[in-house]
């Protein structure tokens, strides 16, 4: 595995792959790897001549008052298992280097961006906009690969690739979850043992409302309310609850055609979301 913290030197590597006409496949990350990663990494390295890994933690897409500072920074164990899983290229900019003069310019998915995790980070998915516009300038990839359990950054990053006609075709791998059903999420790594036990209700109240869809109700309102009631009795503090339309994200009163129930719940200072998709 080569690795690479300047940008030339890793686009003058690719572009040699290129020449050979080697596909080049690309996941993005934050490092702090786990199983969901690995899952990306092997479907990307399956799929395509070159794997390329990038671990950089974006200032730019978190808040004043968020966990940029505190977010896992796992180096070496982040480049043993991008070597496990076969990748050939680890890109591990510094901020200096991806954010050399500020973040001067900005791309902005409005509509998509606005509900949910969009509404309670404001400047959020700008900030992840930006930066994967960025790695992907400078990666120039045939796939790129994103996790089903972050919906709202698949769905904004697909219509960005769409706006800006972006040479590149998105692949969403399904979430990996725990033996109890928590979704993997270097967040988790926050959570005290109790927290830990607590969280795994997140994805059993998920089911319970597909479950309650399943037997015909479609009514967003006592669907939220079923999530909410199985989430009281733990520490679980509710950021939001929505039922969404899955390609536009809007809040649906009413489930119909393709959609999905999406959540943020804080257990202690980790903010885990969530997410189950449904064909009405
Ligand atoms: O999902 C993440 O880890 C980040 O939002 C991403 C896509 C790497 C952009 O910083």
């Amino acid at each position: 595995m080569k690795t690479f913290s300047n940008i030339t030197a890793l686009r003058r590597y690719l572009d040699t792959c290129r020449r050979e006409t080697k596909t080049i496949g690309f996941v993005p990350t934050m490092g702090a790897l786990h199983e969901g990663h690995a899952r990306l990494l092997t479907r990307c390295r399956r799929s395509n001549d070159i794997c390329v890994l990038s671990i950089f933690v974006n200032p730019a897409q978190f808040g004043p008052r968020e966990d940029f500072r505190s977010y896992p920074r796992t180096r070496v164990e982040d480049s043993a298992l991008a070597r496990e899983c076969g990748c050939d290229v680890l890109f591990y900019p510094s901020v200096k280097t991806m954010y050399p003069h500020g973040a001067r310019t900005t791309v902005s998915v409005p509509d998509v961006s606005r509900s949910l995790c969009g509404s309670r980070r404001p400047g959020h998915f700008d900030g992840v906009a930006t930066v994967v516009t960025k790695l992907l300038n400078i990666v120039q990839p045939h796939h790129l690969y994103l996790g089903q359990k972050d919906l709202q950054q698949t769905v904004v990053l697909r219509q960005m690739i769409q706006d800006l006609n972006l040479p590149v075709r998105c692949v969403i791998v399904p979430t990996v979850r725990e033996p109890d059903g928590l979704a993997m999420s270097s967040r988790n790594a926050y959570l005290s043992a109790d927290q830990r036990r607590d969280a795994a209700v997140l994805y059993r109240a998920l089911r319970a409302a597909k479950q309650s869809v399943l037997h015909g109700e479609r009514n967003a309102a006592r669907i939220r309310a079923i999530i909410r009631r199985m989430i009281a009795p733990t520490g679980g503090r509710i950021d939001y609850i929505e039922c969404v339309h899955l390609a536009t994200l809007t809040p649906l009163k009413m489930l119909d055609g393709p959609c999905a129930i999406a959540l943020a719940v804080f257990f202690g200072r980790a903010r885990l979301i969530d997410n189950i998709i449904l064909q009405i």
